[in-house]
C-alpha cells in the first residue's frame, strides 16, 4: 500500500510509461514461455491494467472537482515560505485529496472536509479561497507564521464547525459575518493581534462549544448575546482589552465548564447568583480586572469546581466561608485584593477550607488578613505544594504543625509581623523550594537541618532578628539561585562552602555582622549577577578569584574593613554595571580606564589610602612613578585639553586658510616633548621599519600596521597619518580631541599619540592604540577566500556585536557630555577584541554635533570627505550637515550588512536595488532569502538540536532586521536615536538570550 502511495508521487506522465514498459515485458513473458509464467501473467495483467486505469481516473478526478483543487492551489498560492515542505505534494499529478492536511469526504463527489495545517511554520496570507471549499467541516492553521486579516469569505463555508487560526500573527477584526456558520462547535483564535469587538452573531451559533479568543487586543463590551449561548463549554476572553461586567443577571449556563476573563479591564461587581447561574464551571479564572465589591457567597454552590482565580483585583470584605463546600478545589487565588480578616468570623473561611482536601495551592497573599495564623491551619490538605501568605498583616508565632506540609514546594510568609524561630519546622519541609520569611520580626538561628531541604532554590530571610552563625552545610543546596540574609544580625566567617552554589545569581549578606575574610570560593558562581556583602566586618583583599565573575553586574562591599589594591581586573568583568568600594582600607593607585574612569558606576569614597584614577573620582594624585602604560595615559589626559584647543584654533585656521596650505604645518616643537616616550624610532622598531607585512589595513587617512612596544612589550596597532592626503592633519586631531573626553567600553582607547618628525625630517603623525587581537568585523562578515578555514560568526555572536555598537554610538550621540558624530562607521571601523567584545574605532573623522543653525557647523559639513560610500545617509550628499541621525543611518546598514555579509556596495546592488530594498523586498515572510546562509544553516541545526523553537529564531531576526530597516529610513525624521535603537536591540538579544538557554 505504502509502495503504491510513493508510486502515485511520481508525475503521472512517467507513471505511464512505467506500465507500458511493464506491459510490454509481460506480454512477451506469455508469448514465448512456458505455461506457468503464462498463468501468472493472466492474473497479473488485469491488475495491472487497473492501476494503469486508476491513474487515469486520478487524472480525470482532479478535473471533475476543480472547484477545490483550484481553491486550495489559490491557497498555496498566498503562502510565501513553507520551510517544512508542508506543501511539498499539493501538485496537480497528486489527488488533492492525498495532498499533506487535506482531507476529503469519503464518497463521490470527493470535496475536502477537512484541512489541517497546524504548525508548519507556514509564512503568508489566508486565501479567500478556502470560502469556496463548502463542504470544509475542519480548518486548522494553527501555530504558523500567518499576518494578513481573517478573509471574509471563509463565512461561506458554512458546513465549518471546527476553526483554529490560533498562534498566528493575524490582525484586523472578527468576521462580523462568522454568525453565519451556524454549524461552529469550536471557534479558537487565541494568540494573533486581532483587534475589534465581540461579534454578538457570535451568541446566535447555538451549536458552539468552545469559543476561545485570549491573547489578542479585543476591545469594548463583552456582548450580551454570549451570556446566552446555551451550548458553551468553554468561554475564553482573557488577555485582551475589554472594558464592562459580568451581566448583573446572569441567565442559566449549565453547560459552561471553563470561563476566563482574566486580564482585562473589565469591572463592577459580580452577579450575586453566578455561582447559581454556572451550575457546572470546574474552572473560573477571573484574576488581574477590575472587579470590586464582595466575592459573592454563591460562588460556594459551585460544586464541581476545580480553580478558582480571583488574583488582582480589588474585592473587598470578608472571604465567604461557603468555599469550605468547594469539595472539589485544587487551586485557590485571592491573592491582591482587598480582602479583610479581623476577627474570629472573618476567619472562619479559613477553618472552612479544611474540608478541601484536594487543595493544592492556596494564595491569600496581599491583602489585609490580620492577627495570628489560626491553628487550624494543621487541618488543610496535606496535598499543600503552594501556601502564601505574604504581604498581610499576620503576627504571632507560626504555628509549628505548618511542619507536616512536607509537600510545600513553595511558603511565602514575607512582609508580615511574624515572630519566633524557625528551628522546629523548617527543616521538615523537605520539598520546599522557594522560602520567603523577608520583613518579619523572626528570631533565633538557622538550624543544620536546612540542609535537608535538598530542592531550595530561592531562600530570603531578610530584614527579620536571625542571629547566630549560618551552618556550613548550607552550601549542600546545590539549586540555590537567590539568597538573601540582609539586615539581620548573622555573624562568623561567610561559611568557604557557598562556593558550592554553582546557579546563584544573587547573594546579598549586607548588613550583618559577618567577620574575616572573603572566601575564595566565591569566585566559583558561574551565573552570579549581584553580589553585596556591604555593612559588616569583613577585613583582607578581594580575592583574586573573583576575576572569574563573568557575569557580575553589581558589586557591593563598602562599610568593610577590605583593604589591598583595587584589582585591575575589575575592568575585564563586563557586566559589571555598578562598583561599590566605599568605607573600606583599600589604598593604591586606582586602575585607569574602563569602569573606574566613570564615577556613576564606581563608587571609592572613604578610602583614605587611594590615589590617582579618573578626575571625576575626585582622589588626591599618586606621587609615586605610575607603569609606563599608565604614564602614557597620564600624559594624554594632561595633553589632550591642550590639544583640544589647539585643534580649534586649527580647525578655524583651516577654515580660512585651507586653500593656501594644503598641508600640515604644526612644528615638532609644538607637541615634542610630551611625545618623548615614544618616538619615531619606537614605532619603527615596533612596526619593523613600517614593512609591509605588519600591514593590517588603511583607513581614511593613512596606514595601521601592528606591532609590539619593545619597552612594554605591548601589542599595538599604529596609525600613521599620510599628510600627503587632503585633511590627514585635522583627521588627526579630529581624533585627538574626540577621545580626549570620551570613554566607553566599546569605544577603542588611544594609549598614545606621536607628532614628530622622522628620521628624514618629514613630519610624522600617529596614533597607537591597543591591538585587537580578532581584527576588524570586515574580516569575518567577508571572506577572502584564501584563508584555510574561514572564520565564522554565530547568531549571538553577531547579535552581541551589533549591541556594541549601537551602545557606542549611543554613548557618543547621548552620554559623553557633548554629542559626538562619529560619521564613519562601517565593518572596518568595528574591532574585535579577544573575547569578541566589539569596540568602535577610527574617529579621524568624528565632528561634534553642533545646533545646524550655526555658521560655524555650516562651514564644518563643507569640509572633504565626510564617510565611506554606501554608508553615507543620502541627505549628506545633498549637502547636508553632519548629524546624530547620519550615524544611525550607518549603523541600520551596518546591521543589515552583519545580518546578510553582503556590503553596500555589492555588485548586486544595481538598477536601483540596494542593500535596503533588498532586504525590503523579502520581508518579513522569506527573510531567509537574504539573510546569510550561514545563519540560515545556523538555526536549522539548532532547532534539531537544541529544541529551539524556530519560529523564535525567525522573530528574532525578523526583529533586527525590522531595526536595520528603520535606522535606514530615507528621511532623517523617520529614524529613530541612537537610545531607542540601543535600547530595542538589548531587548532583543535579552530575548533571544532568553530562549537560548531555555530548556
Ligand atoms: C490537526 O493535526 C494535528 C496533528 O498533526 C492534531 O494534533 C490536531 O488535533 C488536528 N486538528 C484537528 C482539528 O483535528
Amino acid at each position: 500500500m505504502h509502495a503504491v502511495e510513493e508510486f502515485e508521487r511520481v508525475p503521472l506522465v512517467i507513471r505511464r510509461q512505467v506500465y507500458a514498459l511493464f506491459l510490454q515485458v509481460t506480454i512477451k513473458c506469455l508469448m514465448c514461455h512456458s505455461k506457468q509464467p503464462a498463468k501468472l501473467v493472466l492474473i497479473v495483467l488485469p491488475l495491472l491494467l487497473l492501476c494503469y486505469g486508476i491513474g487515469n481516473i486520478q487524472c480525470s478526478v482532479v478535473h471533475e472537482n476543480s472547484e477545490d483543487f483550484h481553491s486550495l492551489l489559490e491557497f498555496k498560492r498566498g503562502i510565501t515560505s513553507d520551510p517544512k515542505g508542508a506543501l511539498s505534494n499539493w501538485n496537480p499529478y497528486t489527488h488533492f485529496c492525498r495532498w499533506n492536511g487535506v482531507n476529503c469526504s469519503s464518497t463521490r463527489p470527493w470535496r475536502a472536509t477537512e484541512l489541517n495545517l497546524t504548525g508548519q511554520n507556514l509564512a503568508g496570507q489566508i486565501s479567500p479561497s478556502l470560502g469556496n471549499l463548502t463542504f470544509l467541516d475542519t480548518l486548522d492553521l494553527g501555530s504558523n507564521l500567518l499576518h494578513g486579516v481573517i478573509p471574509d469569505a471563509l463565512t461561506n463555508c458554512s458546513n465549518l464547525a471546527y476553526l483554529d487560526l490560533s498562534k498566528n500573527n493575524l490582525m484586523g477584526v472578527i468576521p462580523p459575518r462568522i454568525g453565519f456558520l451556524t454549524k461552529l462547535a469550536d471557534i479558537v483564535l487565541d494568540n494573533n493581534d486581532l483587534t475589534g469587538g465581540i461579534p454578538a452573531a457570535l451568541g446566535n451559533i447555538t451549536s458552539l462549544k468552545v469559543l476561545s479568543l485570549k491573547l489578542n487586543q479585543l476591545n469594548g463590551r463583552i456582548p450580551h448575546e454570549l451570556w446566552q449561548m446555551s451550548n458553551i463549554v468553554k468561554l475564553v476572553l482573557a488577555q485582551n482589552n475589554l472594558s464592562g461586567g459580568i451581566p448583573q443577571t446572569l441567565s442559566n449556563i449549565s453547560s459552561l465548564q471553563k470561563l476566563s476573563l482574566a486580564y482585562n479591564m473589565l469591572g463592577s461587581t459580580l452577579p450575586s447568583n453566578i455561582g447559581d447561574a454556572l451550575p457546572n464551571l470546574q474552572l473560573l479564572y477571573l484574576g488581574n480586572d477590575h472587579f470590586e465589591g464582595h466575592i459573592p457567597a454563591s460562588l460556594g454552590n459551585l460544586s464541581g469546581l476545580k480553580e478558582m482565580d480571583l488574583q488582582s483585583n480589588h474585592f473587598t470584605g470578608q472571604i465567604p466561608s461557603s468555599f469550605g463546600k468547594l469539595l472539589q478545589l485544587t487551586y485557590l487565588n485571592l491573592a491582591g485584593n482587598k480582602l479583610e480578616a479581623r476577627d474570629s468570623k472573618g476567619w472562619e473561611f479559613f477553618h472552612a477550607l479544611a474540608n478541601c482536601s484536594f487543595l493544592n495551592a492556596l494564595s491569600l497573599s496581599n491583602n489585609q488578613l490580620q492577627g495570628a495564623i489560626p491553628n487550624s491551619i494543621a487541618n488543610l490538605s496535606t496535598n499543600l505544594t503552594y501556601l502564601l501568605l505574604g504581604g498581610n498583616n499576620l503576627s504571632g508565632i507560626v504555628p509549628p504543625s505548618i511542619k507536616k506540609f512536607n509537600g510545600l514546594i513553595e511558603l511565602a510568609l514575607d512582609f508580615n509581623n511574624l515572630t519566633g524561630t524557625i528551628e522546629d519546622w523548617i527543616g521538615k519541609l523537605t520539598n520546599l523550594q522557594h522560602l520567603n520569611l523577608q520583613s518579619n520580626n523572626f528570631i533565633g538561628t538557622i538550624p543544620p537541618s536546612i540542609s535537608d531541604l535538598a530542592q531550595l532554590n530561592y531562600l530570603s530571610l531578610a530584614k527579620n532578628k536571625f542571629t547566630g552563625f549560618v551552618p556550613p552545610s548550607l552550601g549542600n543546596l546545590k539549586s540555590m539561585s537567590t539568597l538573601n540574609f540582609s539586615y539581620n544580625s548573622f555573624q562568623g566567617s561567610i561559611p568557604a562552602k557557598f562556593g558550592n552554589f554553582r546557579q546563584l545569581t544573587t547573594l546579598d549578606l549586607s548588613s550583618n555582622k559577618f567577620n574575616g575574610e572573603i572566601p575564595e570560593t566565591l569566585g566559583q558562581f558561574e551565573q552570579i549577577q549581584t553580589i553585596q556583602m556591604d555593612q559588616n566586618f569583613l577585613t583582607g583583599n578581594i580575592p583574586i578569584t573573583f576575576s572569574n565573575l563573568k557575569s557580575l553586574s553589581m558589586l557591593n562591599l563598602s562599610h568593610n574593613n577590605l583593604s589591598g589594591p583595587v584589582p585591575a581586573y575589575l575592568n575585564d568583568l563586563n557586566s559589571l554595571t555598578k562598583l561599590d568600594l566605599s568605607y573600606n582600607n583599600f589604598q593604591g593607585e586606582i586602575p585607569n580606564s574602563g569602569i573606574f574612569d566613570n564615577a556613576t558606576i564606581v563608587s571609592l569614597d572613604g578610602n583614605p589610602g587611594l590615589c590617582g584614577g579618573a578626575m571625576d573620582l575626585h582622589m588626591p594624585p599618586c606621587h609615586f612613578v605610575p607603569r609606563r602604560v599608565g604614564k602614557a595615559n597620564y600624559l594624554i589626559k594632561i595633553l589632550i585639553p591642550i590639544f583640544g584647543f589647539m585643534s580649534l584654533v586649527l580647525l578655524i585656521y583651516f577654515l580660512l586658510v585651507e586653500k593656501k596650505t594644503p598641508r600640515g604645518y604644526l612644528s615638532q616643537q609644538s607637541f615634542g616633548e610630551h611625545f618623548e616616550r615614544v618616538t619615531y624610532n619606537d614605532l619603527a622598531q615596533a612596526t619593523r621599519d613600517f614593512s609591509e607585512s605588519n600591514l593590517i589595513g588603511r583607513g581614511s587617512y593613512g596606514s595601521v600596521y601592528r606591532g609590539k612596544l619593545k619597552e612594554s612589550k605591548m601589542e599595538v596597532a599604529v596609525k600613521v597619518f599620510d599628510l600627503e592626503m587632503r585633511g590627514a592633519e585635522r583627521s588627526f586631531l579630529a581624533e585627538c580631541e574626540a577621545l580626549r573626553s570620551i570613554q566607553h567600553r566599546n569605544l577603542l582607547p588611544i594609549i598614545t599619540a606621536c607628532s614628530t618628525v622622522d628620521n628624514a625630517g618629514n613630519v610624522f603623525k600617529a596614533l597607537v592604540y591597543d591591538l585587537m587581537p580578532n581584527g576588524s568585523l570586515d574580516t569575518w562578515l567577508h571572506h577572502k577566500g584564501d584563508e584555510e578555514t574561514p572564520k565564522r560568526l554565530g547568531l549571538t555572536q553577531r547579535i552581541s556585536i551589533a549591541v556594541n555598537v549601537a551602545d557606542a554610538l549611543d554613548y557618543l550621540h547621548h552620554d559623553c557630555g557633548r554629542p559626538t558624530v562619529h560619521r564613519d562607521l562601517k565593518p572596518s571601523n568595528v574591532l574585535l577584541d579577544d573575547d569578541m567584545n566589539a569596540l568602535l574605532g577610527d574617529f579621524g573623522i568624528a565632528r561634534f554635533y553642533v545646533d545646524p543653525q550655526s555658521t560655524w557647523a555650516g562651514s564644518v559639513s563643507s569640509i572633504g570627505v565626510k564617510g565611506t560610500i554606501g554608508y553615507i545617509p543620502p541627505e549628506y550628499g545633498g549637502g547636508g550637515h553632519a548629524s546624530t541621525s547620519g550615524d544611525v543611518y550607518s549603523f541600520g546598514i551596518l546591521l543589515l550588512e552583519i545580518l546578510t555579509s553582503k556590503r553596500p556596495t555589492d555588485p548586486m546592488f544595481v538598477d536601483g536595488l540596494d542593500i535596503i530594498s533588498f532586504v525590503e523586498n523579502s520581508f518579513p515572510d522569506q527573510i531567509f532569502h537574504v539573510i546569510d546562509a550561514h545563519l540560515v544553516e545556523e538555526c536549522n541545526n539548532s532547532t534539531q538540536e537544541k529544541n529551539v523553537p524556530e519560529n523564535e529564531i525567525y522573530r528574532c531576526l525578523v526583529d533586527l532586521l525590522q531595526v536595520g530597516l528603520s535606522c535606514t529610513r530615507s528621511l532623517p525624521s523617520e529614524r529613530s536615536n541612537m537610545k531607542q535603537v540601543a535600547s530595542k536591540m538589548h531587548a532583543i538579544k535579552t530575548s533571544h538570550f532568553g530562549w537560548k538557554y531555555k530548556k
